[in-house]
């Protein structure tokens, strides 16, 4: 009996989160060594319409039936159903496993809606587009995150760096230089749709502030695009601190990312900034040279739970196994 397996990278974003909510540019890449995986195998002894889901990271050994209506995993495979016009699927288990960093601003819940629509959709004959996956993915998103902007299903499902703007045309990212980054994890949740919700609060009470922020944000980055275009990536480095700073004006940092952003500074980044929703979750450094090292040592010694380095370079898109 086949497998339909389908992967999905984590995402960090390199420059303009929260801004890109408000139609600004952001820059996010894919990382690859964190991957959500999603499995769909036929039960030869379930009835039509019957789906078991199996997902051990989170607990959950359940019929897709008792889990809520809202559940993500839920939503993701109605989706598909929907999509595909099909009331009953073919009984099937579906097993989701991740390593992405659960509530830490790295896209594991958009990494498991596009993995698990791609292997449903192709257990059931058709597979669907990125573009499609990607949509699909973003109807979950919008369930428990409010007003997201669409750059995690984006990234996660093209799984190459791209320059977002909402509602334009997805426009990927050269690299002729890889460079490395180092993610550090507060170890406290990112409560994304809290800090967009919150943002929102504050931008109604003084427009003028925060739109001043956000084309603060928006020439950073540009700045930043031809900086990665053109292979100058020692540019970025200061525009991360600066970016990092507009977030903090946002009011969507928190003491633990500070601290953590200026470790990295201590340590010799060229550049460190929170990445993601912030408030918890992680920040991302620049590393130089062979610094690395030095650097994930600083950020446990200044309480990071964890520290994930990944080089960012030019990679290709994701397939599905059957
Ligand atoms: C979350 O990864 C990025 C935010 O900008 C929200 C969004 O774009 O939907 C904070």
């Amino acid at each position: 009996m086949p497998a339909f397996t389908a992967t999905a990278p984590g995402k960090i974003i390199l420059f303009g989160e929260h801004a890109v909510v408000y139609g600004r540019p952001a820059v996010a890449v894919p990382v690859n060594n964190v991957r959500a995986r999603a499995v769909v195998m036929a039960d030869p002894r379930g009835q039509v319409g019957e789906i078991r889901i199996n997902a051990p990271d989170v607990g959950l050994e359940t019929s897709l039936e008792e889990l809520p209506e809202d559940h993500p995993i839920r939503a993701a495979v109605e989706g598909v159903l929907s999509e595909l016009g099909i009331a009953r699927a073919p009984a099937c288990t579906l097993r989701i496993t991740s390593t992405i960093p659960i509530s830490a601003g790295m896209g594991s819940g958009a990494a498991v809606s596009v993995a698990l629509v791609r292997a449903l959709s192709s257990f059931l004959g058709h597979p669907l587009s990125n573009e499609r996956v990607s949509e699909l993915a973003f109807e979950v998103e919008k369930i428990h995150h409010g007003t997201p902007s669409g750059i995690d299903n984006t990234v996660i499902t093209y799984g190459m760096p791209v320059y977002y703007v909402r509602g334009q045309a997805l426009e990927t990212l050269r690299l002729p230089e890889p460079f490395v980054i180092v993610i550090g994890d507060t170890g406290l949740p990112s409560p994304t749709a809290l800090a967009v919700g919150e943002l929102r609060h504050a931008w109604q009470m003084d427009q003028d502030k925060y739109e001043a922020i956000f084309n603060s944000v928006a020439v950073i980055v540009k700045e930043a695009r031809s900086a990665i275009e053109n292979g100058n990536t020692g540019g970025l480095g200061p525009l991360m601190y600066k970016n990092h700073e507009y977030l903090r004006q946002m009011g969507v940092s928190s003491p633990e990312l500070d601290r953590l952003v200026e470790a990295a500074r201590s340590a010799g980044a060229a550049g460190a900034k929170l990445s993601g929703g912030g408030k918890g979750g992680n920040m991302i450094a620049l590393a130089n040279g062979g610094s690395a090292i030095e650097i994930e040592s600083a950020l446990r010694d200044a309480g990071a739970v964890r520290t994930i380095v990944t080089t960012i370079e030019e990679s290709k898109s994701i397939q599905i196994d059957a």
